[in-house]
């Protein structure tokens, strides 16, 4: 079909129809939209519209799509992030007029995004970054939605971004952050989260499994069990899934025939990287960044284990309180892991002045997204006490929790260690805390080491000011 026959009046453009773009554009036209699609591969648009019954126009080339749609424009872009978003831009480009809208709905780095934004702006097209959260299932029935760019912009597509977001007692989980890059910065820091959720959860697991002794059907009982409780969440309840899958072929767990090497895209990465940059300690994230790229080394670790045997396996001992204290231990590391996110969040506004409020972000993370979880009720009312809380873990209602998970969180982490268990994130979040809550760190002998070695100068106690003393006289 060609732009002249979706001139009839498609009201939105959408570009890229993978597991994502497809699943929106299934919602949207359900929802009454009449919308106008091109990817790439025809087949897949094609299969698109005849599903759709007729009621979606396929159009045959960027150029078309642009042409064919009602002005203003409004494009939905749902490539893979980078050059791809470059690419589809370059080909609306020449049809695009000032008032038109273009929505990156990928997983764009915020800097690119904040890039997009000012090019666009010049030509007076408002270019919107939206961080969309909740993979197939979220786009198809309900996301969460981070938004930023134009604030004007946004406020004219909202309607069509309410109408796909999720809903959590009545409010959609849709919000405009900020100008410039800060809806995909949002989205960029739920990724980092995720990572280091997913890692926490993984660990949890593998301590059930080879520090407790327990087999898969049993972990999966207790993962079933803690999505009931005060751990209740998407991740953990797709775990108690996961756990649960039986292979077709063999009838035996289907995790034991999968590889131990996890692949990532990047945005976890990016997040530690935007942290770094802000000079935000965020070890959890790094942590869970860190051990998918050690499990990805899967020959290298295969050669190392027959090298280095490990410590012999851990006696079995009293299963109920051991997972009782793991239950404690997650709890407690998922907190820390939602404090070191929201600090990155609260320096980015700062750094950027982006109006981002934290209560918000925790409620439209409530629903729709991977973090969705009862944990969120608390951080938002967290925030809505104290919009300016240095970090969660300062909380008193989050404080009284980490107080009560701490001994039980301690032991495992020993437990772990002792038995050569690898569980970095447990003990990045678990250190985290501990020097949070330091009111002495060891950090006077590293600025003495700075000073001694290379005149960094250091700060002192007792007076202000920068000093320097020659550390090796005698
Ligand atoms: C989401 C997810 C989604 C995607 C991640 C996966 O919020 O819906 O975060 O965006 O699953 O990008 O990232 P990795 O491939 O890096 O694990």
């Amino acid at each position: 079909m060609t732009g002249r026959d979706i001139a009839s009046g498609a009201a939105l453009g959408l570009v890229g129809l993978g597991v994502m773009g497809g699943a929106l554009a299934r919602q949207l036209v359900e929802r009454g939209y009449r919308l106008a699609v091109f990817d790439r591969d025809a087949n897949a648009a094609a299969a698109l519209a005849s599903e759709s019954g007729g009621t979606l126009a396929v159009a045959a080339s960027l150029a078309a799509l642009a042409q064919g749609l009602r002005r203003p424009r409004i494009v939905l872009l749902m490539v893979p992030a980078g050059e791809a978003v470059d690419q589809a831009l370059a080909g609306l480009a020449p049809a695009l007029e000032p008032g038109d809208i273009i929505l990156d709905g990928g997983n764009s780095h915020f800097a690119d995004t904040e890039l997009r934004v000012a090019a666009m702006a010049a030509r007076g097209i408002d270019f919107l970054g939206v961080g969309i959260s909740g993979g197939e299932e979220g786009a198809r029935s309900g996301a969460a939605i981070m938004a930023g760019g134009a604030r004007e912009g946004f406020e004219r597509v909202r309607p069509m971004l309410e109408a796909l977001a999720a809903r959590v007692e009545g409010a959609p989980c849709c919000t405009w952050f900020g100008p410039g890059g800060a809806g995909h910065f949002v989205k960029t820091v739920h990724n980092g989260i995720e990572y280091a959720e997913m890692q926490l959860i993984a660990e949890v697991y593998y301590l059930l499994r080879h520090l407790v002794g327990l087999d898969l059907p049993r972990i999966a009982a207790v993962f079933a069990k803690w999505a009931e409780g005060p751990l209740a969440g998407y991740l953990v309840d797709i775990t108690a899934d996961v756990l649960r899958k039986a292979d077709p072929e063999t009838g035996r767990p289907l995790l034991d025939r999968v590889l131990d090497a996890a692949a990532q895209k990047g945005t976890g990465g990016w997040a530690v990287a935007a942290a770094l940059e802000l000079g935000v300690p965020a070890p959890i994230m790094a942590a869970a960044v860190h051990a998918r790229s050690l499990s990805a080394l899967h020959a290298e670790r295969v050669a190392a284990a027959r090298a280095m045997p490990p410590p012999p396996p851990a006696a079995t001992g009293d299963a109920r309180a051991a997972i009782d204290a793991l239950e404690l231990t997650l709890h407690g590391a998922t907190i820390a892991a939602f404090a070191e996110g929201f600090a990155l969040l609260a320096a980015a506004r700062c750094r950027f002045g982006w109006p981002i409020e934290l209560a918000r972000v925790a409620e439209v993370w409530r629903g729709g997204c991977i973090l969705r979880a009862r944990l969120l009720e608390t951080v938002r009312d967290a925030f809505l006490r104290a919009d300016t809380l240095a970090n969660l873990a300062l909380d008193p209602a989050l404080a009284a929790v980490l107080e009560r998970a701490a001994p039980a969180w301690r032991g495992t982490a020993a437990a772990a260690l002792e038995h050569g268990l690898p569980v970095p994130a447990l003990l990045a979040a678990r250190a985290y805390l501990d020097g949070y809550r330091s009111q002495r760190l060891w950090a006077d002998l590293i600025q003495a080491q700075r000073d001694c070695f290379g005149r960094h100068g250091y700060e002192r106690i007792d007076r202000p000011g920068t000093f320097h003393s020659d550390w090796r006289a005698p």
